[in-house]
């Protein structure tokens, strides 16, 4: 049994020195500054989880050695693979957690199976580290998968079908593909010929999500200890066609998430209609600066 436990271990640390190489070409290739940062957190928490099984090593008596995990360069390759295809933003983000959440579902039936295996071979300290590195798999991939519910309808929202909704609210209709850094307002090239703000600027942004009953919220699910996970400006009593789960947040939190991610408020005034438009999108302000570029066909 002892035997099979040191085996196991040495393919798993050999699949998180993977990982600690792959997760940041992950973050990198993210479309949404929220989901890039989950990948650079879960990457401190991959090098704990490599730190844990030298720990585990030491109390077995073995050297530190891993054994090449085959199953973890597939799946590292097949995230090499979704980094390099050629897809709009929002998709791409939905093609990276897909990747990613196999390798947390790999992980998580690997260190389950050798938390019993400890549980059973009576090593309680073994068992612990195991179970703490289990917990966090467990935690990423909960994430992931609510990152994902919320940035999937992103993914999939059509262009301009919102607007023709009666509601005002449902204005959501242009997810602009970028936004112009150095002008506050610029026609975008998608047909709709009505005006986009972007703008970092706090009190413009309250003032205009106030203006609409606008309230700061954070996407439930998506956070973590202390962290308060995705922001998002909800308007209550609307429907929301965009996240599940809001909970409303104070602005402070708002901002201080929004400074920390650099991101800017893509927002309009107005639908193409006329009617007060509640658009809006939180961009990176990297995504933002970049030069405009058509929407690859779906
Ligand atoms: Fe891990
Ligand atoms: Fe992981």
């Amino acid at each position: 049994m002892q035997e099979l436990l040191v085996d196991q271990l040495r393919d798993l640390y050999d699949a998180e020195k993977q990982l600690t190489k792959a997760l940041p070409k992950l973050a990198k290739a993210s479309k949404n500054p929220e989901l890039a940062q989950g990948f650079r957190d879960h990457l401190e928490q991959t090098q704990g989880h490599v730190q844990r099984i030298e720990q585990i090593f030491e109390i077995l008596g073995q050297k530190a050695k891993s054994k090449p995990c085959e199953a973890m360069k597939g799946l590292v390759a097949e995230g090499r693979e979704a980094i390099a295809e050629d897809l709009d933003p929002e998709t791409k983000n939905i093609a990276l957690i897909a990747a990613a959440r196999r390798v947390e579902h790999y992980e998580m039936a690997a260190y389950g199976t050798l938390v019993m295996a400890a549980q059973a071979m009576k090593q309680p300290e073994i068992a612990r580290l195991l179970q703490a590195t289990l917990q966090e798999e467990t935690e990423t991939d909960k994430k992931l998968a609510a990152s994902g519910k919320t940035l999937l309808k992103e993914a999939v929202r059509p262009d301009g079908e919102a607007t023709t909704k009666s509601a005002p609210s449902k204005a959501k209709s242009s997810p602009a593909k970028s936004s112009p850094a150095k002008s506050s307002a610029s026609r975008k090239p998608n047909g709709h010929g009505h005006l986009s703000h972007t703008t970092s600027d706090h009190d413009e942004i309250r003032r205009w999500a106030e203006a609409r009953g606008g309230k700061p919220a954070c996407v439930q699910g998506t956070g973590g200890k202390g962290d308060i996970g995705m922001i998002r400006i909800e308007f209550p009593g609307k429907p929301n066609a965009n996240d599940s789960k809001l909970e409303e947040i104070s602005w402070d939190e708002f901002f201080d998430k929004f400074d920390q991610h650099g991101l800017s408020l893509v927002y309009q005034e107005k639908t193409a209609e006329g009617r007060p438009s509640n658009f809006n999108k939180l961009v990176a302000n990297t995504e933002s600066e970049r030069k405009p570029k058509t929407r690859s066909a779906r």
